[in-house]
């Protein structure tokens, strides 16, 4: 056994670049992936899951406290590895840290000889019992699963049935039955064997296919030359209110049909005008030789522009008429079948044996005919199959949708997200296994394969005219309308249909089914844990963040459909919410203000109560010796203090925490560094009872030492910027977390957060001297001991912000260019992705930014359009050419313009009074708090700064300059050594390759020369 005492590895050191390579790596979702299994939203990478896993089951070698047994058995399963191991416990560490960041390749993630290392190894450090893995929030079950791969029991929970479903199948089927002997009958009704489950699923997915194929063939004829469609392309429409007009538009975002290279086709339109009736607008496929060929979208922006006289419809008159349709996906025939309006068909897609690629054509009377069979056909079917669960219309929060975008054009219920054909179809996949007797113990699994099938066929999916295929639904954490829509044919030979469905769960059934143990799943609120208390090893878990996705709202577009497949499947057996049959929701640890809770909206207060709650249970349920993980998003530290503070009031002491950056770094979320997106890892243990009260004086100093030591080992160690910032967290907080409470000298406790401004420990809170001594530490690195203090607030500024920029080796390029704007408020309705053109420099959120630079003294509000820009939420590094007309007037902007070096005095002068003259409105400090140096000056500081001169030479450099930049340096180089300290700290900063970088390497090479 470890004693509790003992750190474990994790405690110590972790491989965070080489795990963040392979957890943003794996994203790209290889063959057999368990994320394959269902969608699921902020599912942690299996990289980084299994990683943290052995880190916290890991002794680390160099405590005095590991078990002798333990460093034995180590040395020799790594020598199968890497040959023989020295004697050295320095270098076992090494070693094993080195195993974790290579074992956390998917690659590697079903290997005999890892498999064999990494379970040996969580043997050796547990002989006596296999340890057990908790997690409350578990999702589509990344931990657990990752737990069971590495020899522990794992028992997963989450409150969302759909979750449940997902951890059932993943974690005690799959296990069970991977290997199992299957007796299935087959087409003759003969008792076959089949081994394994996923050759079981494939044999009933077949017959299921089959039998689909033989009742929907009707609703989808071929052509009459053999063709058979794939996909059917429909647009919604809306009747034209411009005067006299009334013409019927369909609203079309693209007329493209194939944008291949060498296979272009699309839709044109024609325009029919008949006495006495409106205008019609009529389709004709096309391949078009030139863009400009193809028709400009009708609908952009919300709007509908009507083909036939050019008047736009308004987007709340679009609404309007497409609510009286219910959202318009469905046809809409008079009682002789006859198209009378709602959906238009655009374009069938077919495919023919013997013709290579798709075709094309245009919608015939007969395609029409087959919808009206299948909508009749329905209408025969029991209400049950309506699927008249109400979609909630209230936004989540301004941070989220979920499903809530569709209501504004009608789409009330979820049926109406499907059309007539779509449901008929859907409901015959979701009942043709019990109708054909498939054995119970596959059921969950064909009911996972159909919400496969279900997220491409709705009418929210897209025709993508790039890859000739349809687009599923969920391309993000929310449902956005989609006005011209693909129907996927779900018993063809083509993307989304029922055969891709099961054969995705097959893969992974395939490929996961070496786990020697079999998981636990269950439906629980991890506010009231089933477990008995101390009953776990290991209590690693991902909470929901605050309002950033509304999994229950999401989970009910795939639930509608779980439940009636797997009706009275004891899967099935799940608790709901009372009101609407759906997912619970007043449980949900989210800030959701479309749900209430005693009458009140779940707000941010509503989630820190919750997620405090859920912390308090896992300490119950934690054994004394347990070691705990809980991993918190940390785009922005906000609403980090309230997370903490649940946590060390649950009674956790923050032992360590990892940052690990899960994208990859083409693939940055807009306003988001690569380095400041990604995930903590706080690894935690359970704080004893009489842990007693820490004196300030103490806990302060040690919390200093531990950083001042901490973060100079980590940047040697590549972990740079952002991730070494969050990397020392974790043991700032040890020295202070370990205790009760912390009391100063006079009695007053310290709470965790304050009010950074304030003098008083028990005011300003622990946080605000982490974050001083983090900042500090941080000049340090950049500048240097001495010069630290020198320097003026621009210059210590830019140094801080382009340091947190900085990311850890093998994360990327670091200091990435800012991708792009956020969406606005009004895009509820747009149902165009495409992202914003970027703005140039670098960007942080607010939230950082304020908590690095205000410990040093740093005031935005003088730096901001001077160097800085802060647009919502977000500060951005003006590029030093923004800074151009600031700092050389019309010269930069003019080239004719010719300046000498007394006009560039001259301008200096100007900028130095205009400066001074906004710094003399002091702001006089409130009582109790440091006064506040004037904007634009820091006490005794120059108003015309080292940072300015800087970014002056490196422009004079950008606009070829080269005489005047020669006898503006002969000045600098006289007046101080400052300018060349800093050119030289910031040429480590400015990321490489970018504009900066090299203007101030110009800069420098003139230097030398002026020398
Ligand atoms: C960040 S996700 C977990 C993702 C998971 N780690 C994965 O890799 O797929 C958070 C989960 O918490 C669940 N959840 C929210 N409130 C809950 C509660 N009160 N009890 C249990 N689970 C809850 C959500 O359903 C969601 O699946
Ligand atoms: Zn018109």
């Amino acid at each position: 056994m470890i004693r509790a005492s003992c750190k474990r590895l994790i405690e110590v050191d972790f491989p965070i670049a080489a795990v963040s390579a392979h957890s943003a790596r794996e994203k790209a979702t290889p063959k057999g992936h368990p994320s394959m299994l269902h969608l699921w939203w902020a599912r942690r990478p299996l990289a980084a899951c299994r990683a943290v896993l052995l880190g916290l089951l890991l002794p680390d070698p160099c405590d005095e406290d590991c078990p002798t047994d333990f460093k034995t058995t180590a040395r020799e399963l790594l020598a199968k590895r890497y040959g023989s191991v020295s004697k050295s416990d320095v270098e076992l560490r090494e070693l094993l840290l080195k195993f974790i960041g290579e074992f956390a390749n998917w690659e590697h993630a079903a290997n005999a000889m890892y498999l064999e290392i990494g379970r040996g190894l969580v043997k050796a450090a547990h002989p006596e019992e296999t340890p057990v893995v908790v997690d409350p929030f578990a999702g589509g079950g990344s931990i657990p699963l990752e737990a069971l791969r590495l020899g522990c029991e794992a028992f997963a929970s989450d409150l969302n049935p759909v979750a449940y479903v997902i951890l059932k199948t993943l974690l005690e089927d799959i296990p069970r039955y991977g290997n199992a002997e299957f007796k299935l009958e087959d087409d003759k009704g003969k008792v076959i064997t089949v081994h394994g489950l996923a050759d079981a699923l494939r044999h009933v997915g077949k017959q299921v296919k089959e039998a689909a194929e033989k009742e929907l063939a009707q609703y989808y004829p071929p052509d009459p030359d053999g063709s058979r469609p794939i996909a059917y392309i429909w647009a919604r429409t809306v009747r034209c209110e411009g005067i006299g007009c009334g013409a019927e538009i369909p609203l079309v975002r693209s007329f493209w049909l194939s944008n291949k290279a060498g296979r272009r086709w699309a839709l044109r339109r024609r325009i029919e005008r008949h006495q006495d009736q409106p205008p019609k607008v009529v389709m004709d496929v096309f391949e078009p030789e030139d863009e400009k060929e193809v028709p400009k979208p009708t609908v952009q922006n919300g709007k509908a522009v009507c083909p036939c006289c050019n008047v736009v419809l308004p987007a709340v008159r679009m609404r309007a008429q497409l609510t009286t349709q219910s959202g318009g996906a469905d046809v809409q025939f008079d009682h002789n079948g006859r198209r009378v309006g709602g959906a238009l068909l655009l374009s069938v897609v077919t495919v023919r044996g013997g013709v290579q690629g798709r075709c094309y054509r245009v919608a015939e009377s007969r395609d029409y005919k087959a919808v009206y069979k299948a909508k009749n056909a329905l209408s025969k079917l029991p209400n049950t199959f309506l699927l008249v669960e109400p979609i909630n219309p209230v936004r989540p929060s301004p941070n989220a949708r979920g499903l809530s975008a569709v209501t504004r054009c009608g789409i009330l219920s979820f049926g109406s997200l499907f059309t007539a054909r779509q449901t008929l179809a859907l409901v015959r996949l979701s009942e043709l296994p019990r109708d054909l007797n498939i054995e119970a113990s596959l059921r969950p699994a064909l009911a996972l394969a159909l919400d496969r099938v279900v997220m491409s066929v709705s009418s929210l999916t897209r025709w993508n005219a790039h890859a000739e295929k349809m687009q599923h639904a969920f391309g993000r954490q929310a449902l956005p309308i989609v006005w011209d829509f693909a129907e996927v044919v779900p018993t063809a030979d083509a993307p989304g249909n029922w055969e891709s469905g099961y054969e995705l769960v097959c893969d992974v059934a395939e490929k996961w089914l070496s786990s020697p143990t079999i998981g636990q799943a269950d439906q629980a609120d991890a506010c009231q844990s089933p477990l008995p208390s101390k009953s776990a090893g290991v209590w690693f878990t991902d909470p929901p963040y605050y309002d950033s996705i509304p999994y229950a709202d999401l989970s009910d577009f795939f639930f509608v459909w779980l439940r009636r497949a797997l009706s009275h499947h004891p899967s099935m057996n799940v608790r709901v919410d009372s009101k609407t049959g759906l997912t619970p929701k007043t449980e949900e640890c989210v800030w959701n203000q479309s749900h209430t809770v005693n009458g009140q909206p779940k707000d941010g207060a509503f989630f820190e109560r919750t997620i405090a709650s859920a912390f308090r249970e896992g300490r119950r349920v934690m054994r004394d010796d347990a070691v705990a993980c809980v991993v918190f998003a940390h785009k922005t530290t906000e609403g980090w203090e309230a997370l903490l503070s649940g946590m060390m009031q649950a009674g956790f002491i923050i032992s360590a925490s990892w940052p690990i950056t899960t994208e990859m770094a083409t693939r940055m979320v807009a306003r988001d560094s690569a380095a400041l997106a990604g995930s903590v890892h706080l690894v935690c243990r359970p704080r004893p009872a009489d842990a007693g009260v820490g004196d300030w004086t103490e806990v302060k100093s040690a919390m200093e030492k531990r950083i001042r030591e901490w973060l100079p080992t980590l940047v040697k160690h590549g972990v740079r910027g952002a991730d070494a910032i969050f990397s020392c967290l974790g043991p700032a907080l040890e020295s202070y977390s370990k205790f009760e409470k912390v009391l100063t000298a006079s009695d007053r406790e310290v709470p965790l957060g304050g009010d950074p401004d304030a003098i008083e420990p028990e005011q300003r809170g622990f946080l605000a001297y982490v974050f001083e001594t983090l900042s500090k530490e941080a000049l340090r690195q950049v500048l240097g001991d001495a010069e630290t203090e020198g320097f003026e607030e621009d210059s210590r500024m830019t140094a801080l912000f382009l340091w947190t920029l900085q990311s850890t080796k093998a994360n990327g390029n670091g200091g990435k260019k800012i991708a792009a704007a956020e969406e606005s408020e009004d895009s509820d309705d747009k149902d165009d992705d495409k992202p914003k053109k970027a703005k140039a420099g670098f960007s942080m959120p607010f939230d950082t930014f304020i908590r690095i630079t205000r410990p040093m003294g740093i005031h935005y509000a003088a730096l901001e359009h001077r160097v800085i820009e802060i647009e919502k939420g977000i500060v951005r590094l003006l590029p030093v050419r923004e800074r151009s007309q600031q700092l050389l007037g019309e010269a930069a902007t003019r080239p004719g313009l010719e300046i000498n070096l007394e006009d560039v005095k001259q301008m200096e002068l100007g900028l130095m009074t205009q400066r001074q003259q906004e710094a003399a409105l002091l702001a006089k400090p409130k009582r109790g708090q440091k006064p506040k140096p004037a904007p634009g000056q820091a006490q005794g500081e120059a108003t015309f700064t080292t940072l300015d001169r800087l970014h002056r030479a490196m422009l004079l450099f950008g606009l070829g300059r080269s005489t005047l930049l020669r006898q503006v340096l002969e000045t600098e180089l006289r007046q101080s050594q400052r300018f060349e300290r800093l050119a030289l700290a910031l040429n480590a900063l400015y990321p490489e390759g970018s504009d900066e970088r090299r203007m101030l390497e110009g800069v420098q090479a003139a230097m030398r020369a002026v020398k």
